[in-house]
């Protein structure tokens, strides 16, 4: 495999204030906003400077996602392999390789346009993690393996070409295939899982339909059914509207409920999600997605 772990997600918003109440009070994770950057909040949930970044903007979308290669090595024969297969991924500046808190990094888009951000050599921090509401976020399995920040799951409109991309090129081998049901006159869905070299069942996800967002939703996991939902009464209280209920996923285990951020970025808030020993395991394709629960009301 040749990426380690989802590391970091980029996103931009037209309300960096609503994004800073909401990621403080009601996801419970750690906001700093210096003076200095009034524009940018580095969202924290561990000992990694950020795992959200969140830019002032003229749009509510995903804008990258930061995929750590696990080594310098590893990191340049990503993207001598995306090269050779007509993926241009640029290494960007000192500045921007600041910004990230990374060693170094190449940016470039998948065949969907998403863009993805490639990098080694995270650089952590050892102030103390704060949360408001005493959340604490699963980052790290029991021997300290990085599990990135949750997962993602991308549209697509190049699925094919897409999978391959990740899969094939990449190597993040899929875990799950899934065709879910939908309702009577809607498109047909497929959700096709990988995962990366740490035991998360699934650190991406793609889905073939475009989103305006840029994402159809990101996920975070914390370490108790009751800090779900402690947080779900948040979002009650706070009249913020749910993408999903309450649910547990098939694939991953994963027991969570989906609030929708400002903006409009889907956030799947969870606990229990399947850690898997990838030496025992095969993988699924499956017609269910949910155990239980999950009532999906998806913007049209
Ligand atoms: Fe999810």
């Amino acid at each position: 495999m040749s990426v380690s772990s989802i590391g970091y997600a980029r996103i931009e918003s037209t309300d960096l204030d609503a994004w800073q109440n909401f990621a403080s009070e009601i996801l419970g994770l750690m906001v700093i906003r210096n003076n200095h950057s009034q524009d940018l909040l580095r969202i924290r949930m561990d000992d990694h400077p950020f795992r959200f970044l969140v830019q002032a903007g003229e749009n509510d979308r995903l804008l990258a996602c930061g995929l750590d290669c696990g080594s310098q090595i590893q990191w340049q024969a990503n993207i001598d392999v995306l090269a050779d297969a007509g993926y241009s991924f640029k290494k960007s500046s000192a500045e921007e390789t600041i910004n990230r808190a990374v060693t170094e990094l190449a940016v470039g888009q998948d065949p969907s346009g998403n863009t993805i951000e490639l990098y080694y050599g995270r650089k952590l921090t050892k102030e103390p993690m704060i949360s408001a509401t005493n959340s604490q976020f699963i980052t790290r399995d029991a021997s300290s393996t990085d599990l990135g920040f949750g997962h993602a799951v991308l549209p697509t409109t190049e699925t094919e070409k897409t999978l391959s991309f990740f899969r094939d090129l990449l190597h993040m081998p899929v875990c799950d295939d899934l065709t879910p049901p939908m309702p009577e006159g809607a498109p047909p869905a497929r959700v096709i899982f990988m995962h990366a070299e740490n035991p998360r069942q699934h650190s991406l996800a793609l889905f073939n339909h475009p989103n305006p967002a840029g994402v159809i939703h990101l996920m975070v996991e914390v370490s108790s059914l009751d800090e779900v939902g402690s947080a779900l009464d948040r979002v009650k209280n706070a009249g913020l509207p749910l993408m999903a209920t309450l649910g547990r996923h098939v694939n991953d285990n994963m027991c969570s409920f989906y609030v929708v951020a400002p903006g409009g970025i889907a956030i799947e808030y969870g606990f229990d999600g399947l850690l898997v020993d990838w030496d025992n395991y095969t993988p699924t394709v499956s017609t269910i997605g949910d155990l239980w629960g999950h009532e999906y009301n998806v913007p049209s």
